[in-house]
């Protein structure tokens, strides 16, 4: 009366299986922003959820798990306990504090610092091989202190940094420009916020370098017109926490693409936070953002890529403000 019998001859509960397995930590606004994205792009087997607040973790995955017959198939587990976290593939970090409207991200950092305290090292203890994303800000600072308490390999240790940034400004010159943003090449570097480095140089847009695509398209420009791009995308997320409180789908979206990148191997080049030690004339061990290829093992590389000189003193000096920042951190 079996409705499946299976194929005499065929051996089908010994076949090794693999799966993939990915962590978030926080279920608010960004966590669950990248549970999502990463659920609908079928990115993996099984999704672990982790917070402090026990009926919002279970409301959440009780929520999702009802989404199943419009999603790919992934078993999805939440709980307190980082014993459900074992063996993930990647372990992305949106617990803590977030922005009050006119809040620096720099400002988060004292209380952050101790809730990941708490939080990388059960992470590492139940997935050595992970590879950590680290989201919560201030980025760039909670990367290194992600790899300081981590004692994980750096290649191992990722923050999303100017990943967003860049998105942001792709979109607005795709906009201004009325092409596909995927069309339009051009990294954010630098911290994640106020002292961010566009690298004009290297914009191009269907592999035009920029200034030559305004020319043949007889579109003005001047300085101060990319200045103003540039001020717009650091303003971007204070203008959306001021209007819906707190950002959520962008993040989402880009922390997708990265883990994408890592599960995937797919060796794409993203501007993400690392130790910038030795690039640029960059002397101090700051974390901050650099195009980096990514792929399973997470960094592959950072690329020296060409600044002009304006470019490379404004990274330097976004080197500094984080090196500062890092001195004093408690870990
Ligand atoms: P939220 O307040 O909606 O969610 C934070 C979650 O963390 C809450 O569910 C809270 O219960 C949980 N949490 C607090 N302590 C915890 C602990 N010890 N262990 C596990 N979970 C804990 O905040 P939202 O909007 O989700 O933002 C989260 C973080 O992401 C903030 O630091 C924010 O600034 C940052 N963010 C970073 C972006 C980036 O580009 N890197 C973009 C957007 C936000
Ligand atoms: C963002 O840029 C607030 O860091 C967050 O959206």
């Amino acid at each position: 009366n079996q409705l499946f019998k299976s194929i005499p001859g065929s051996s089908i509960s010994n076949v090794p299986r693999r799966t993939s397995k990915v962590t978030v930590v926080g279920v608010g606004n960004v966590g669950m922003a990248c549970a999502q994205t990463i659920l609908t792009q079928d990115l993996c087997d099984e999704l672990a959820l982790v917070d402090v607040v026990e009926e919002k973790l279970k409301g959440e995955m009780l929520d999702l798990q009802h989404a199943a017959a419009f999603l790919p198939r992934s078993k999805i587990l939440a709980d307190t306990d980082y014993k459900v976290t074992a063996d993930s593939d990647i372990c992305i970090v949106t617990a803590g504090a977030r922005q009050r409207e006119g809040e620096s991200r720099l400002a988060l950092v004292e209380k952050n610092v101790s809730l990941f305290k708490k939080i990388i090292p059960q992470l590492v203890k139940h997935s050595p091989d992970t590879i950590l994303l680290i989201i919560s800000n201030p980025v760039d600072a909670l990367t290194y202190v992600a790899y300081k308490l981590s004692g994980l390999p750096p290649n191992r240790v990722i923050g999303s940094g100017t990943n967003l940034d860049s998105s942001r400004f792709r979109w607005l010159l795709a906009d201004h420009l009325d092409v596909n943003a995927q069309n339009v090449h051009g990294y954010i570097v630098g911290e994640h916020g106020d002292s961010s480095v566009p690298l004009w140089s290297s914009v191009s847009v269907g592999g035009i370098p920029i200034i030559s695509y305004l020319k043949q398209r007889h579109i003005d420009y001047n300085p101060d017109t990319l200045s103003e791009l540039h001020r717009i995308v650091v303003d971007g997320a204070y203008e959306v926490i001021k209007l819906k409180g707190y950002t959520s789908w962008a993040i989402g979206y880009s922390v997708a693409s990265l883990v994408k990148s890592v599960l995937r191997d797919q060796r794409r080049i993203h501007p993400v936070s690392v130790c910038s030690q030795g690039f640029h004339g960059i002397k101090d061990q700051a974390y901050l953002s650099l195009p980096a290829e990514i792929g399973r093992s997470g960094i592959i590389g950072v690329m020296d890529s060409p600044l002009t000189d304006e470019e490379r003193e404004q990274l330097q000096k976004s080197a500094k403000t984080m090196a500062e920042i890092q001195k004093k951190l408690d870990i």
